[in-house]
């Protein structure tokens, strides 16, 4: 089937759908210059991040690890939202409906909300960020979040407790929070569609999301450069940038 028939079914279904749930993953915000979770650790000092960014690393060796996610903010604070962000952001501000559920870190569904509505947009609009982010730390004792600060030559500590911070983000070998991912099953079950875009589709609990939309009698929409194991069970899968083909598909 050519690109343009499919783009044209994937926009009626998109169109009568009441109900659409978005997973998004590395590959909306590969265009916006963020470097991948694994290539990012590649690159920088032969580390890998199933080594640095776990919760041992940041017990044994916490000066390392909060040296790679200063490196990840010091990137991310030179990228900036792009026009599949931008895309999902109008999308859900317009239905007004929560629905935006991402496995990234990076803060830029956030930014382009922002940016989008122009003031501080509704709740609904923001994203569900299952791995959390990048842009916060949270006390390792006392749980209270705090935006992030550049690192100095002491470790960052709780304005409360005096407990060693760390990044607000879910670690290698750590759980999900409970709540979070409920929420984002909740949406998903109650979709008619699910949008998956740039995720490889692997990475467990997140990568369930699609399925509970399945699952429940919903539809589904593929939008990545390449197949995944999602692709066979895809309505229209959609092959391509997300920067192009998503403001092709909901604008
Ligand atoms: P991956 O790096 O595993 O997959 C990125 C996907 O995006 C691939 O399928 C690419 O084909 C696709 N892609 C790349 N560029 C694209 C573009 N411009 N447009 C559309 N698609 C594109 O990233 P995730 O699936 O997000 O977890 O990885 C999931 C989790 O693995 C991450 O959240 C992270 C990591 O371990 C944690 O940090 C907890």
């Amino acid at each position: 089937m050519s690109a343009s028939v499919d783009i044209e079914r994937a926009r009626r279904l998109v169109g009568k759908a009441p109900r659409v749930v978005a997973l998004t993953g590395a590959g909306i915000s590969a265009e916006s210059g963020v470097p991948t979770f694994r290539d990012a650790g590649g690159l920088w000092r032969n580390y890998r991040p199933e080594e640095l960014a776990t919760p041992q690393a940041f017990a044994r060796d916490p000066r390392t690890a909060w040296e790679w996610y200063d490196w990840r903010r010091s990137v991310l604070a030179g990228c900036a939202p792009n026009p599949g962000h931008r895309a999902l952001a109008r999308f859900f501000l317009r239905r007004g409906a929560a629905g935006l559920v991402t496995q990234n870190v990076d803060g830029l569904h956030t930014r382009a909300a922002v940016e989008e509505a122009g003031e501080g947009p509704p709740e609904a609009a923001l994203p569900i960020e299952l791995h959390g982010a990048v842009g916060r730390d949270r006390c390792n004792r006392c749980e209270t979040r705090f935006p992030a600060e550049p690192l100095g030559d002491a470790l960052p500590r709780c304005d409360s407790c005096g407990g060693l911070r760390r990044p607000d983000v879910v670690l290698f070998g750590e759980s999900l929070d409970g709540e979070v991912l409920a929420r984002a099953y909740s949406l998903a079950e109650r979709a008619d569609l699910c949008l998956v875009v740039g995720t490889s589709a692997v990475v467990y609990p997140a990568a369930a999301v699609p399925l509970a939309t399945l699952e429940a009698g919903g539809s589904l929409i593929e939008v990545n450069l390449e197949d995944t194991p999602l692709t066979r069970s895809a309505t229209v899968a959609l092959r391509g940038a997300a920067g192009e083909v998503l403001p092709a598909l909901l604008d």
